[in-house]
């Protein structure tokens, strides 16, 4: 999915992150370092880094937060990972930001602030392993760019009726989506050889936005881990996915699903 926080499709949060997890972890290192050497210049360094780390930190969770509420797929695995990976880094910076005023008290012996941000690095560390399995394995923030997927967009309506839905497709080329927030839901629509379809946007599987993935001959496929479903009646062509996505007729006052695998079609215009 890619990322509202972004400039030129280039996550904001993923920019601002080296920053942080340099300056906490490196920071530690050299506080280890000036209690190990009795060095107090890099004594020095570790004080100051810290405290530039956590403020650091702090800049990068805002596009960060933005990211998890607008562009992490609801009601999916990488929305309890994203939220894991924000609470762990949460908890990274509380437990910096402790060792740094314990250590501002206990000038003298910094054991006890070293062994707190200590544990901070090995939290943060973890929290940003997750960041980057949301990158990696649930692409997130990344922008598709292959053959048929034109221009990644998204739409809002009013109403999820099927007119609402054949006006939000209206300009999609063949085996081209795009996804539609209707009355709160979140539905995808796309063209295929033989007309409009729409269907949700949730792949059954973990949750995976159907909407960024492939749109081919009238199947859509899952980005996250490959499902494959019929756009026409929802049924399952390709696992692992075990359950079917509802599919919508387009057109009409209601929005309704499709039955027993009718679909009613409406031919795109040829202009
Ligand atoms: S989320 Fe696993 S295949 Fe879609």
């Amino acid at each position: 999915m890619k990322s509202r926080a972004s400039i030129k499709s280039h996550p904001i949060h993923t920019m601002l992150i080296p920053f942080p997890f340099a300056f906490l972890t490196g920071g530690w290192v050299f506080g280890v370092a000036g209690a190990l050497l009795k060095n107090r210049d890099l004594t020095t360094v570790w004080r100051h880094l810290v405290p530039a780390g956590v403020a650091a930190g702090l800049v990068a969770a805002v596009p960060g937060i933005i990211d998890y509420a607008e562009s992490v797929p609801p009601d999916s695995s990488a929305k309890s990972r994203a939220a894991r990976h924000g609470m762990l880094n949460s908890t990274a910076m509380l437990l910096f930001a402790a060792g740094w005023m314990i250590s501002r008290r206990s000038r003298r012996n910094p054991t006890l602030p070293l062994a707190v941000q200590g544990m901070g690095a090995t939290v943060l560390s973890i929290g940003s392993w997750l960041g980057g399995t949301l990158v990696v394995r649930n692409q997130i923030g990344v922008d598709h760019r292959y053959a048929n997927k034109g221009k990644w967009a998204e739409d809002t309506r009013e109403h999820a009726g099927g007119y609402a839905l054949l006006a939000a497709a209206r300009g999609l080329g063949v085996n081209q989506m795009k996804l539609v927030h209707a009355g709160g839901e979140r539905i995808a629509v796309g063209r295929t050889e033989d007309g409009y379809a729409a269907f949700d946007d949730r792949c059954t599987h973990r949750g995976g936005p159907l909407s960024d993935g492939v749109l081919i001959c009238g199947t859509v496929q899952c980005p996250w881990h490959g499902s494959q479903f019929d756009v026409t009646t929802g049924e399952v062509k390709c696992g692992p996915a075990e359950k079917p996505i509802t599919a919508y007729a387009v057109g009409g006052e209601e929005r309704r699903p499709t039955s027993g695998g009718v679909l009613r079609r409406h031919a795109p215009s040829r202009r």
